[in-house]
């Protein structure tokens, strides 16, 4: 079965991991410090990295940070894993939907605008499946109303904006090191920013709300959760990293593939190729108007050719929590039509090109056989 996605974990991996359980210290120490070294050279702009056990973890404590809460808004995209709107949601603050665009499945700054209000604080924005948003006018947007952007990078480490790295702009940007993400520490998150005082708090709000003096005196002067990265994360993340530019080449090169061998159908939506892009997933619609089938009916299909597919996502404000705060799908119907119609084709650089012509051949298939 060629599965959707897979972590490459080599000898190189293990060996890092072993070292450290038998360093005799596991949890953060050390190898966080090297990580957040590390990371941060890699993405260039004079940032400091913080990392935590997760990039939900990493958005809430930038929102807590930032002292969003209750009476605030924060404009995410309506398309998105859940986790960007819910963290709004932990800090007590309202998630406030915009449409995105149906190729790029990013919000635009048309969108945002339009949905600025007195208390509106903060800019959500996703680089979906390793796509960079057109930052730039949201940047300008965010300045001339005084907003924080605040950058969902979780499927964007490795993405370039500009010639510029994701996370190289100096405003607070997360990433996640999930095992689905292009680099992993099995479960794990960064912050990546320019701004002393907050890096501060984060390292602060990830352990207790702990500061301690120059003597080593403990005091906790805020509250504080236990979000901080063990040591044996941070040993696989650094060795990870060291791959990261051969991962992403490896991943658009099979990218291209699919582009160049994927059958033409009116039906069949591909993802663009664009500069920078990390390709991260490699998600298609399929208009099943147009097709005697159904998605399901087509993983059925996949999964006896061999193949698993993901879904990358219903639409959030479909979701029963963000109905009852008032959210109505149908407000916005891009991101209503891709939870509908996406499909995540296997895309991981362990893969051969033969796996990608594979599935190129069985969706011919399957679309030659739905004919309307
Ligand atoms: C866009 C987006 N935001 C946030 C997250 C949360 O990341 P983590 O699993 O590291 O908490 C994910 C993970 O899938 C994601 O895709």
């Amino acid at each position: 079965m060629l599965p959707f996605t897979r972590p490459s974990i080599g000898e190189a991996e293990q060996q890092a991991v072993q070292e450290v359980l038998a360093s005799g210290w596991i949890t953060s120490g050390p190898k966080v410090q090297a990580f957040e070294t590390a990371l941060a050279d890699y993405l260039g702009g004079g940032v400091q990295v913080r990392l935590f056990n997760s990039a939900t973890s990493a958005l809430e404590a930038v929102l807590y940070a930032s002292n969003i809460g209750a009476g605030d808004e924060v404009i995410v995209p309506a398309m998105s894993f859940v986790a960007t709107a819910n963290v709004v949601v932990r800090v007590g603050a309202t998630p406030v939907f915009v449409d995105v665009d149906l190729l790029s499945r990013n919000l635009s700054a048309d969108a945002v605008a339009a949905a600025i209000t007195e208390k509106t604080r903060a800019i959500m924005p996703v680089h979906f499946a390793g796509r960079a948003v057109e930052m730039t006018p949201i940047y300008s947007l965010a300045e001339k109303h005084g907003l924080l952007v605040i950058e969902d990078a979780a499927q964007a480490i490795g993405t370039r904006y500009r010639h510029q790295k994701i996370g190289a702009s100096g405003n607070p940007v997360c990433f996640s090191f999930h095992p689905n993400k292009n680099i992993t520490t099995i479960e794990g998150g960064a912050v990546a920013c320019a701004d002393a005082s907050l890096l501060a708090r984060l390292e602060r709000i990830r352990f207790h709300g702990i500061s301690r003096d120059a003597e080593g005196n403990m005091d906790v002067t805020e509250w504080g959760g236990k979000m901080n990265m063990p040591d044996v994360s941070a040993a696989m993340g650094l060795v990870q990293l060291g791959r990261l530019d051969g991962f992403n080449r490896r991943r658009r090169e099979l990218a291209r593939r699919y582009l160049e061998n994927m059958p033409e159908h009116p039906a069949l939506i591909l993802p663009q190729d664009v500069e920078g892009h990390s390709w991260h997933m490699f998600c298609i619609c399929l208009d099943f108007n147009r097709l005697a089938t159904s998605r399901q009916q087509v993983q059925q299909q996949l999964a006896q050719a061999g193949i698993g597919v993901g879904m990358h996502y219903p639409a959030m404000p479909g979701f029963t929590l963000y109905q009852q705060q008032g959210n109505r799908l149908e407000d916005y119907p891009q991101a209503a039509r891709i939870g509908e119609q996406t499909m995540t084709l296997p895309l991981f650089p362990d893969m051969r090109d033969e796996d990608v012509d594979r599935v190129c051949k069985a969706m011919e298939a399957i679309l030659g056989g739905a004919a309307k």
